[in-house]
């Protein structure tokens, strides 16, 4: 059975909850979490038990070791955001709030 390496692109309110939540999941493992600010994505990883983090968005997408990347990000980033992800070769979770 595969496991499945997720991220979350920014960190608010909901990427608290959907961390909490993706732990309950026996395929899911959370890998790496991006903010704009580093600190913020440390906390939140060792929060979480994840064992990298990232200060900006653009390495998240890029990480090799991240299979599927969720967007946490307010509703107008989310189009940008995945298409950033989509382009490095992740699938992506999002809400359809698109242009
Ligand atoms: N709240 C809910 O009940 C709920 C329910 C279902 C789904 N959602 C989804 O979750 C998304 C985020 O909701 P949330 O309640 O978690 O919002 P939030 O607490 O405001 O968090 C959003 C995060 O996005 C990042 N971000 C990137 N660009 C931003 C900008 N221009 N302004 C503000 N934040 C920015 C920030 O993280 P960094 O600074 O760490 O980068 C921020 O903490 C929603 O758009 C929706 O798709 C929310």
């Amino acid at each position: 059975m595969k496991n499945y390496r997720w991220g979350i692109l920014g960190i608010g309110k909901i990427a608290e909850k959907f961390a909490a939540d993706l732990a309950l999941l026996p395929q899911a493992r959370l890998t790496a979490a991006a903010s704009r600010s580093e600190d913020r994505a440390a906390d939140f990883a060792r929060r979480h038990d994840a064992p990298l983090h990232f200060g900006s968005y653009e390495a998240l997408a890029a990480c090799p070791d991240v299979d599927i990347i969720y967007i946490a990000t307010p509703h107008v980033a989310h189009c940008e955001a995945a298409m950033m992800c989509l382009e490095q070769g992740k699938a992506v979770l999002a809400k359809s709030h698109w242009p």
